[in-house]
């Protein structure tokens, strides 16, 4: 089913959006599974998600009121310059997009991004999503200097510019709050009545008994825990709330009073293609 039969208030002025990036972990696959899993009346409460990444649910639905947030500052400064000034980010990116995918442009760029300070925030956005198009896998991994280091992809003709997604993603976006944070500023700003849509760094899978000593994309079993109990605040004061992680023991302990279903989701980014199978997932539910 095409990701535009999720859109709930499609009208003819309104195009379907989807994610502007590939992003790991990203929702796009597991949409037909997560929509039925909504709360009732869901289009009349706002949309929150804390962990945005592709924000795939988020383009799906379009909801009229939403904050997202992530804790990549790039990733940010890409939606809201997407949001505010559309048509500077696609000229910046048909820029970039006219010298054509090589390695030398791909290191050129990549160089340029990392020279920070210099380029403006749109000149920025357009690097941010040129990188992510041409990247190995459309990973986002920065060293301990903060600098962008994932090797060039191996495609042939990456669609680098796609200017009328960018447009329906500005659409949808337009009404949305966007901000750079970490998830325990949602006790700061989710209100009761809000559906809050969680979807963090996974737990890693593994059969090892000292499991919670791993973290996964620097997210630790100590934030698990962290998260839960930001769960359970937003939980007593009204939320409705989902939240997607990996099918493991301790995130089943984690939240073994709430509702927990299991989604097979397709892994979309692996390295090694034996391992693209699907693998079970929870979504924990508190209706
Ligand atoms: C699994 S991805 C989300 C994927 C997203 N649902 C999608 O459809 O693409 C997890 C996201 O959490 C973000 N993140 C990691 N640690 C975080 C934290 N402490 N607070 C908020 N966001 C965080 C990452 O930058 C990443 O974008």
């Amino acid at each position: 089913m095409p990701t535009s039969a999720y859109v709930e208030r499609q009208t003819p002025t309104i195009r379907a959006a989807s994610p502007i990036v590939k992003w790991v972990g990203g929702k796009g696959r597991i949409l037909p599974q997560l929509t039925p899993l909504l709360p009732p009346g869901v289009e009349r409460l706002r949309h929150v998600e804390p962990f945005a990444g592709g924000a795939a649910l988020f383009f799906a639905r379009q909801p009229k009121r939403a904050l997202l947030s992530d804790v990549n500052p790039d990733l940010v400064n890409t939606y809201t310059c997407v949001r505010d000034d559309v048509d500077g980010v696609i000229r910046s990116l048909s820029r970039l997009a006219q010298k054509g995918f090589t390695e030398e442009t791909y290191y050129r760029v990549r160089t340029l991004y990392n020279a920070k300070g210099k380029a403006g925030r749109n000149d920025r956005a357009a690097m941010f999503l040129f990188l992510n198009k041409t990247c190995f896998n459309g990973l986002h991994r920065v060293n301990r200097r903060g600098e962008f280091n994932v090797p060039m992809g191996r495609y042939t003709n990456p669609r680098i510019l796609d200017e009328a997604g960018l447009r329906a993603a500005s659409d949808a976006l337009a009404n949305a709050d966007i901000r750079c944070g970490g998830f325990d500023d949602l006790l700061e700003t989710a209100k009761p009545g809000d559906f809050v849509y969680l979807d963090p760094p996974y737990a890693p899978v593994s059969a090892t008994s000292n499991f919670t000593s791993y973290a996964t994309d620097g997210f630790s079993h100590e934030d698990q825990t962290r998260l839960r109990d930001v769960y359970r605040e937003l939980d007593r004061r009204g939320c409705r709330l989902m939240l997607s992680n990996s099918d493991v023991p301790a995130i089943r302990d984690l939240y073994k009073q709430f509702s927990i279903r299991t989604v097979m989701a397709p892994r979309a980014i692996n390295s090694d293609a034996a391992k693209r199978k699907a693998v079970a997932e929870v979504v924990v539910r508190n209706y």
